[in-house]
């Protein structure tokens, strides 16, 4: 037979999902492991949201709609943009997609030609990294430390772009460190991709799972020439909990917002109806529920960084958004635990996995070889247990 496509047999696994089905193997054997690698809420869809969702399956609101989404979700994705962070477009630049996923990939496929360069900043979320290659870009990471707070420099973004740049990708609140741009971080970063005009794919969808009463501050809020060359991606999975509903959206300037329409109607075709109608009413309801997630979030992000920190071998800087804590692990580098010698990330999560009975994700498939990450989507029981889990195991107590 003939040979497959090059680039789609480039595509790597997703990392994240190999250690979720390992762990989820090992549960299915009935051993007594948690999970901390989930990258979604552990609460459920807010019910007056399912019952939208219930509503329009009844009222037969089951048939195809404009590929870019319904004008009714797409006012109201705008609303919300304009009432929460402080940006305006029309409903026809905003296209709405099977999740925030996919609204990457097209929002590639409209500015990246082959051999185009594509900035990313590291540690960085796994997919960025392979969808920049499937739509035949080229990727030029740019890492930020942990003493950095993993946030790019002006600096560093400067030195990075080249002729050949078409833009950068840039995730705030970020996956996986969960840190969060500064308004006059962002101000800095805007004023390069302007003066070298680059376009800036910006990827906000943990914009309002942030904590300490921190200032979330929307890339093409900060003036009309940054906003004209930002591709703003968010969606309802992540402050809704409505990740299996898949329905997320990309919000241009009117002819990008073109071409990612005409991409789409040839694609994926419409998105789904019950979940446009159940995520219209998530974004024009009240947002009181949605405030007790993110309340909770914050209660479990502060009770893991402060056990994290007070265990000997390991540490964490505090992430101000999304439900992720890397904790580093370089001083575990190079030690024997449980007769293996931990030479980065995977040891440590496959051994932590084995003898700790914890799921971690190594931060290796984000380019952070000695960090892993922890979801604390999930009960502050589970985190209490994980931590204790994670004591004994450095104790070199197998659980
Ligand atoms: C940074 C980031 N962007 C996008 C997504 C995907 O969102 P969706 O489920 O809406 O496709 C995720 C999910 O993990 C994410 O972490």
């Amino acid at each position: 037979m003939k040979e497959l496509s090059q680039i789609a047999l480039a595509v790597e696994p997703s990392t994240t999902m190999a250690i979720d089905s390992m762990f989820k193997q090992m549960k299915a054997e009935g051993l007594n492991v948690i999970g901390f690698g989930a990258g979604e809420p552990d609460f459920p869809t807010p019910d007056y949201i399912k019952e939208a969702g219930i509503h329009a399956i009844k009222n037969n609101e089951t048939k195809y709609t404009p590929a870019a989404g319904t004008i009714e979700l797409r006012k109201a994705i705008c609303q919300r943009l304009k009432e929460d962070c402080g940006v305006e477009y029309e409903h026809t630049q905003v296209a709405v997609s099977n999740g925030a996923k996919p609204c990457v990939y097209v929002a590639l496929r409209a500015l990246v030609n082959p051999g185009d360069e594509v900035i990313l900043p590291a540690p960085y979320w796994v997919s960025y990294i392979e969808l920049i290659r499937m739509v035949g870009g080229v990727p030029v990471v740019v890492n930020a430390s942990e003493a950095e707070q993993f946030k790019i420099t002006p600096e560093k973004l400067a030195a990075a772009i080249t002729p050949k740049t078409k833009c950068m990708i840039l995730n705030n609140p970020s996956n996986p460190t969960g840190m969060m741009y500064s308004r006059e971080e962002l101000q800095a970063l805007a004023n390069i991709c302007v003066e070298k005009d680059i376009y800036v794919i910006s990827d906000e969808i943990y914009y309002r799972l942030v904590y300490d009463n921190k200032e979330f501050v929307s890339l093409p809020s900060l003036g009309e020439e940054i906003k004209e060359r930002t591709l703003l991606i968010n969606g309802v999975s992540k402050s809704y909990a409505m990740t299996g509903w898949r329905i997320g959206y990309v919000a241009a300037n009117p002819k990008i917002a073109k071409v990612i329409a005409n991409f789409l109607s040839h694609s994926t075709g419409s998105p789904c109806t019950i979940s446009q109608k159940a995520s219209s009413v998530a974004l024009s309801a009240s947002q009181d529920s949605i405030e007790a997630m993110r309340v909770a979030f914050e209660e479990r992000r502060n009770y893991m960084v402060e056990r994290m920190n007070q265990i000997e071998g390991v540490s964490c800087i505090k992430p101000e958004g999304a439900f992720y804590v890397m904790m580093n692990i370089e001083k575990l580098i190079g030690k024997e635990m449980f007769g293996t010698v931990i030479r980065d990330a995977d040891d440590f999560g496959n051994l932590f996995l084995k003898y700790g009975k914890v799921a971690v994700v190594p931060g290796t498939g984000f380019a952070a070889p000695n960090f892993v990450r922890w979801s604390y989507a999930t009960s502050m029981e589970n985190i209490k247990e994980g931590l204790d889990r994670l004591e004994k195991f450095l104790a070199g107590q197998a659980v």
